[in-house]
């Protein structure tokens, strides 16, 4: 019952345990790839708007959502209207199968590179290192190749670390972990942050290629239709990544939300989680380029040769430039990685929690025995991105899912508060404590935010109907049978637990009614 509840000690265990969710791998890894594959400096400009039009509304919508109905978002989304209790379900399935899988093996493969710092196992070619040794890249994303065993291995340490954390409940397990993560994580990224900005070469990189802005590549009311589809994608592209960092559109916000005490300031929360997290992102790109910008110049070569587009970025550039420190080389590579498996795990535990809870909250089982199976269904599907064609298969999954997946979550749990709940329902909630939102949000929630959304799948349908994502061959049975396995599983799951009748939804009582009459 709702009284047995479990909930945050304090406020601030909670905004540690949503900024770590909203922290992760996406801040380091993804972004910085995302900033330079996008123009570098202009990529920040559709970045912040698609934090205010999109990330912050949202961000309120989901913290107000959870606390209002007190419950995970397949039970949130059922309370608002019974008939959206699939999107409630499709948020965390989408998240677990589509994401976190291939997720916590870049965990995986940081935990390895944090045992190679020690030796500085890549030697001088760090590219050939990643791809041929220790990957084993297989010719086509077509060909799985195999299991990479030391892959495997610490794939497998991810996922049991996750499941130590996310078996106790919320105040035992992810917030006690947060607490002790997070300053850590901090301090840690303070430490890269500054003295990547000390070497060599960083300055310049910084100002000429990460502040510059080239304001042709997000120009998409250009005359040349190139470079106005071309500047769609850019935009589409941040867009998806505010989602995928914030952490927005996978249920784990409204379930964190959900154990909050009846007094809190949902919109502080909220404004915090965002712009610390943004903040974050932003000073991490420092370092990206600063180190970039110092191997540039240790090696004379120009900056454009020495940073690596897509995924390979922090396994190939940072390694090349910790190779090439004058001192201290070991422990700047242990900090570095450590780095970024602090900020994975505690984003990969929030998913955990929000699937548990949305299991839990709707059916009679126990959370312990829920969160166990989680997490070995979670380390079996993990195994296909461990095969020696994981790099593409992760690459794909990670764009479809995160433009399309995550960006149809959000406009539709707009739509479903915005219009059926009633926005201005639930900003009255979210007003009766602390700063409050103006009434400029409800405009948001109910035009603005879906109408951009809208515009952007559109954006990015186009752009993927007309050329193929990534050049990735799409002649090949494997690649399709694989994605529309992958879809059809996330469907037929969504609609099995919406349709498995439980006794318990319906001897719960709904907490938000008594204040919806007030
Ligand atoms: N916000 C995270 C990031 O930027 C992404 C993330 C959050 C995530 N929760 C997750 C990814 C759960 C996988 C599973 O990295």
């Amino acid at each position: 019952m709702t009284s047995s509840r479990s909930s945050w000690k304090s406020n601030i265990g909670f905004l540690l345990a949503s900024i770590g969710s909203a922290i992760g791998l996406g801040n380091v890894w993804r972004f910085s790839y995302m900033a330079h594959q996008h123009g570098g400096g202009a990529f920040l400009v559709p970045y912040i708007v698609a934090l205010i039009v999109a990330g912050v509304p949202i961000m309120i919508l989901e913290y107000g959502l959870g606390h209002h109905e007190k419950a995970s978002s397949p039970l949130s989304f059922t309370r608002v209207n019974k008939s959206f209790e699939w999107l409630g379900w499709w948020m965390p399935v989408v998240a677990m199968f589509g994401i976190m899988l291939y997720y916590s093996v870049i965990i995986g493969w940081c935990v390895n590179y944090l045992f190679y710092s020690f030796s500085l196992a890549w030697g001088d070619d760090p590219q050939g290192f990643f791809f041929n040794q220790f990957l084993q890249l297989s010719d086509s994303a077509a060909s799985l190749g195999g299991i990479r065993i030391p892959i495997l291995f610490t794939t497998l340490l991810v996922w049991v670390a996750c499941w130590l954390i996310c078996f106790r409940d919320i105040r035992h397990g992810i917030e006690r972990a947060s607490v002790i993560f997070m300053p850590v994580l901090f301090l840690l990224t303070i430490i890269i942050v500054g003295w990547s900005l000390s070497l060599d070469g960083a300055p310049d990189a910084i100002f000429n290629h990460y502040l510059h802005a080239d304001w042709q590549k997000i120009n998409f009311l250009a005359h040349d239709p190139a470079t106005r589809i071309a500047a769609g994608k850019v935009w589409a592209a941040a867009f998806g990544q505010i989602f995928f960092t914030l952490s927005l559109g996978f249920g784990i916000m409204i379930t964190y939300a959900s154990y909050l005490p009846k007094k809190t300031d949902i919109a502080k929360n909220a404004f915090i989680t965002c712009l610390v997290n943004c903040l974050y992102s932003v000073v991490a790109g420092l370092a990206v380029f600063g180190i970039v910008g110092f191997m540039a110049q240790s090696q004379g070569v120009p900056f454009a040769e020495a940073i690596k587009g897509g995924p390979q970025l922090a396994f190939v550039v940072y390694p090349k430039a910790i190779s090439l420190l004058p001192k201290m080389n070991t422990l700047f590579g242990i900090i570095f990685f450590l780095m970024l498996v602090i900020a994975g795990l505690t984003s990969g535990v929030s998913l955990i929690e929000a699937f548990t809870c949305s299991l839990t909250d709707k059916f009679d089982w126990p959370r312990k025995k829920v969160a166990t199976v989680l997490c070995i269904i979670g380390f079996l599907g993990s195994i296909i991105f461990t095969t020696r064609s994981g790099l593409f298969l992760l690459d794909i999954a990670d764009h479809f899912i995160t433009n399309y997946g995550l960006v149809c979550g959000g406009l539709l749990e707009c739509i479903v508060v915005g219009w059926i709940l009633k926005a201005t329902v639930l900003r009255r909630h979210i007003n009766r404590h602390g700063i409050g939102v103006p009434k400029l949000w409800n405009f948001f929630i109910r035009y603005t935010t879906p109408a951009i959304l809208i515009v952007l799948l559109f954006i990015s349908l186009s752009g993927d109907l007309s050329a193929n994502y990534g050049g990735y061959p799409t002649d090949q049975l494997f690649i399709y049978g694989v994605g529309w396995m992958l879809i059809c599983f996330i469907v037929a799951l969504v609609l099995a637990f919406q349709s498995w009748k439980s006794d318990k939804l319906k001897r719960r009582h709904k907490p938000g009614e008594d204040e919806l009459l007030v």
